[in-house]
């Protein structure tokens, strides 16, 4: 619709009033009161004190002064498109989920994000980005919070505060905003062995990608998939890029970050825009119980990837992002994403960091986003229905309609909702025994072999690129002793990276390589590539 010209007009004190003509809205309090004058506060006399009686002033100034809520404590930074996903049915053999089913189109909300940057960091940071993607599903919102690496940092959620503290800001200085370019960051990490499989990731290029669209995407920890008769099998999602995979150099990403900070925004805005629609096949790698029984390290572990010659990924639907959000705060601000919300013929497995996410997600967006209830605003809301006896507290917008609001009640038809054990959800019954211990389990000691692995499949040009990475990223560490840990791990994951990164920092003396908790699979040579980096 177009809109009809205000008039406009200047009064004696030389400001602009725009007035509401033919199909104009009025300007309305929150009360829907019209406002005849927006430019000037109600006062005894021209040049006399501000009345307190002026409650369209009051309410204006209260509303701004209450515009901020708390950025997320990680990924603050991100931008969100609506789309769909399409299933090819491949998947409905193992999994009852309606999303999975041939020909299903799911709509989807997916934000990107950086992690440790906040709400107005620059988008070419060096950092893991975020890929989380909501499916709105016939049978529930189910969703998939991804990053654009397939491990992580730990292996046991309870050290996800030390990390992000570690990757943050240092609490007295407030600097530095960089993730990887401080003392505290590298302090951590060279102590946290664990993390070696994706510091080779995040000093890759894989952590400055050009576009949004240009990015893989990954579930990273294992889920179950249940079919109908109740049958499970383990899967590891992908996104797949139908763009390919690329990234920028450390030089051009500097200079974009400095030229302009919203690039990747911008991107994605202008492409959506322009029709060219970003798209990724949804991929899977399926396996079973006897496959975890031969593979050399546990699928519950967070900082291993599988590889595709073991178990190739297999298509099974593909998501476009065709629809740009008409309000960034309504949706890509208010938008929760939480790896507990998972659908009939969906699954958790018992990766520690996976179970530990599933707690923190609800906690962190019941205080982010100001109460329970934030379910019913629009970008998170489920387009199914929803009927159940919850009920009330802050902005409540669905309240159990009728007389029931508890069940069960004698209240037959009138009586409100009712279990479906046909249709609910049920957790898969894996039988769990052991005793109550806070030990690591063997199976998760090897921290080197993956990367090593990972290291020795990059082109020599990548090498280079990972070698110039740790250069420079450690040459900003104060520590020295810090410098010397880091390279005692890359001496466990290449000797001749171990080199360079020595001889780059100018190290007096090599150190010994870190004692390993188990011993890694020195037997791989540079021939053992994986195909899950080339895209
Ligand atoms: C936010 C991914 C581990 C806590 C996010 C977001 C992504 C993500 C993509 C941004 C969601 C959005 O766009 O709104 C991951 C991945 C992990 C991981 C892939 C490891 C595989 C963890 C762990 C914890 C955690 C271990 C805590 C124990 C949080 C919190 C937020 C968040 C509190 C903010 C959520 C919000 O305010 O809505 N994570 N994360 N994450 N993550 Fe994680």
């Amino acid at each position: 619709m177009t809109q009809p010209k205000n008039s406009s007009g200047e009064n004696k004190g030389g400001e602009t009033h725009q007035t509401a003509q033919g199909g104009t809205p009025v300007l309305t309090t929150q009360q829907g009161v019209p406002v005849a004058d927006d430019q000037n506060t109600l006062r005894a006399g021209p040049r006399g004190p501000a009345l307190l009686e002026d409650v369209h002033f009051r309410e204006k100034i209260f509303h701004f002064d209450h515009e901020r809520i708390p950025e997320r404590v990680v990924h603050a930074r991100g931008y969100g498109a609506h789309g769909y996903f399409e299933s090819n049915g491949e998947l409905a053999a193992v999994s009852r989920a309606a999303v999975f089913q041939k020909g299903e189109k799911t709509p989807v909300f997916v934000r990107f994000s950086t992690v440790a940057g906040s709400k107005g960091s620059p988008d070419l940071a060096r950092d893991v980005r975020g890929f989380a993607t909501k499916f709105y599903t016939k049978e529930g919102n189910w969703d998939l919070v991804g990053n654009n690496i397939p491990v992580f940092f730990i292996q046991d959620a309870i050290k996800f505060p030390d990390l992000i503290h570690a990757a943050k800001p240092e609490p007295d200085s407030d600097f530095p905003q960089a993730q990887t370019a401080h003392d505290n960051f590298w302090d951590f990490i060279s102590l946290t062995p664990e993390s070696m499989h994706m510091v080779m990731w995040i000093m890759s290029d894989r952590t400055i990608p050009r576009s949004f669209r240009f990015m893989e995407g990954f579930g990273i920890h294992t889920f179950r998939l249940v079919d109908a008769a109740g049958k499970s099998t383990f899967v590891k999602f992908h996104w797949k890029p139908k763009h390919g995979l690329q990234s920028v150099v450390w030089n051009e990403a500097v200079k974009i970050n400095g030229a302009d900070p919203d690039f990747h925004r911008r991107d994605l805005w202008n492409a959506i825009a322009a029709g060219d629609f970003p798209e990724w096949e949804l991929g899977v790698q399926l396996f079973d119980d006897e496959f975890l029984k031969t593979f050399e390290f546990d699928a519950l572990d967070a900082t291993k990837l599988i590889p595709e010659e073991q178990v190739p990924v297999k298509v099974v639907g593909r998501m476009v992002l065709d629809r740009r959000v008409d309000n960034f705060f309504a949706e890509t601000e208010q938008v929760a994403f939480c790896t507990q919300n998972v659908v009939p013929g969906i699954d958790f497995s018992d990766d520690p960091l996976l179970q530990g996410r599933n707690f923190s997600y609800l906690d962190t967006q019941l205080k982010r986003l100001g109460g329970p209830n934030f379910t019913h605003i629009p970008i998170n809301a489920p387009k199914c229905p929803v009927t159940n006896f919850q009920q009330d507290g802050h902005m409540a917008m669905r309240n159990p309609k009728g007389r029931a609001n508890y069940e069960p009640n004698s209240w037959g038809d009138s009586g409100g909702p009712r279990e479906s054990p046909e249709r609910g959800y049920k957790s898969f019954p894996e039988p769990v025994a052991g005793a109550k211990v806070r030990v690591r389990s063997e199976t998760f000691a090897d921290h080197y072999s993956q990367a090593r692995q990972f290291y020795v499949s990059q082109t020599p040009i990548e090498q280079t690129h990972i070698a110039n990475a740790l250069t420079f990223e450690l040459s900003k560490v104060q520590t020295a002793a810090i410098r010397a840990r880091m390279v005692s791990h890359l001496l466990n994951i290449d000797a001749g990276l171990a080199d360079t990164v020595a001889k780059g920092l100018r190290l007096k003396e090599v150190p010994k390589p870190a004692a390993a908790a188990k011993p890694t699979r020195q037997d791989l040579k540079p021939s053992d590539k994986l195909s899950i980096l080339k895209n």
